[in-house]
């Protein structure tokens, strides 16, 4: 696989000559800040029925939805730091090379490691939303000792403000997005499978669009062996500080 040196060259090379880069992560830029993946080893989805986050089944069963949620999205998720993969987008933000993040990830890491402008793709699990009158706080608002949470505005249920199995795109994360994919003219893809709809079709629009795509990935995913340029694989902490280094801004 593409990870020699020159590989490293060749995609700072693209990032430093790029009109407009983009950035577009998944839940591997996480894994090494202690969140697990949803799929591949060690994924959530091989231990969870994600039936749980499905719209239908929490509206029928929000109790026990939310206890799932709370052990996997809040008393785990909850104490995870950006890591030096997160680091590395927010300095080639600080260095001029990088504008837009777009994330399938909810942790919220991206704005904390420092990237400004971050399209939130499937929401984020920082805020909860009340489903009958649309009151929205912060999750360490909301007593999560009492399941289902209600709302302290209207009593009605409260709902984690990502996106569930069978709920639309947020916006204006959604319409942004593609508009990247538009746009840039380098997709900088780091950890994710590309097995999810609509996100996965971002980075195979961008390529239509003429981007040069490289790939951080610890294994192939859907992208590599169709529209991926550049494949540095190995774990992101990893990859992206040999990338920081070779575009010497490290
Ligand atoms: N460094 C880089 N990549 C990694 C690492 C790592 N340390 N660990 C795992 N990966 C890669 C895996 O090889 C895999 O390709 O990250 C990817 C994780 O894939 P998924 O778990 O499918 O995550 P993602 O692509 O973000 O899933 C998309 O699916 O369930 C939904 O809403 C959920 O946003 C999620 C969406």
């Amino acid at each position: 696989m593409h990870s020699g040196t020159d590989f490293y060259q060749q995609a700072a090379q693209a990032i430093r000559s790029a009109r407009r880069l983009t950035a577009f992560t998944g839940a591997g830029i996480s894994v090494e800040s202690g969140i697990p993946p949803f799929r591949g080893s060690g994924g959530l989805w091989n231990r969870y029925d994600p039936t749980f986050i499905e719209i239908d089944y929490f509206y029928r069963n929000p109790k026990k939805s939310w206890e799932l949620i709370r052990e996997i999205f809040y008393d785990f998720f909850g104490r995870a730091e950006p890591n030096a993969a997160h680091r590395a987008l927010a300095l080639m933000e600080s260095r001029g090379l990088i504008e837009v993040v777009i994330t399938q990830n909810i942790d919220n890491l991206h704005q904390e490691a420092g990237n400004t402008t971050v399209y939130e793709f499937h929401g984020s699990s920082q805020f909860l939303v009340c489903t009958a009158c649309g009151n929205r706080i912060h999750f360490t608002a909301a007593g999560l000792e009492v399941l289902p949470p209600a709302c302290g505005e209207c009593g009605g249920l409260l709902k984690p403000d990502f996106v569930f199995f069978g709920e639309q795109i947020p916006e204006p994360a959604n319409s942004r997005s593609f508009l990247e994919a538009q746009l840039a003219d380098v997709f900088l893809l780091i950890g994710t499978s590309g097995e999810v709809m609509p996100a996965c079709g971002i980075p195979f629009l961008a390529k239509e669009n003429g981007a040069a795509i490289i790939e951080v990935n610890t294994e192939p995913s859907s992208y590599t062996g169709r529209i991926t340029d550049i494949f540095l694989q190995g774990r992101a902490t990893e990859v992206m500080a040999r990338l920081v280094e070779a575009l010497g801004i490290g």
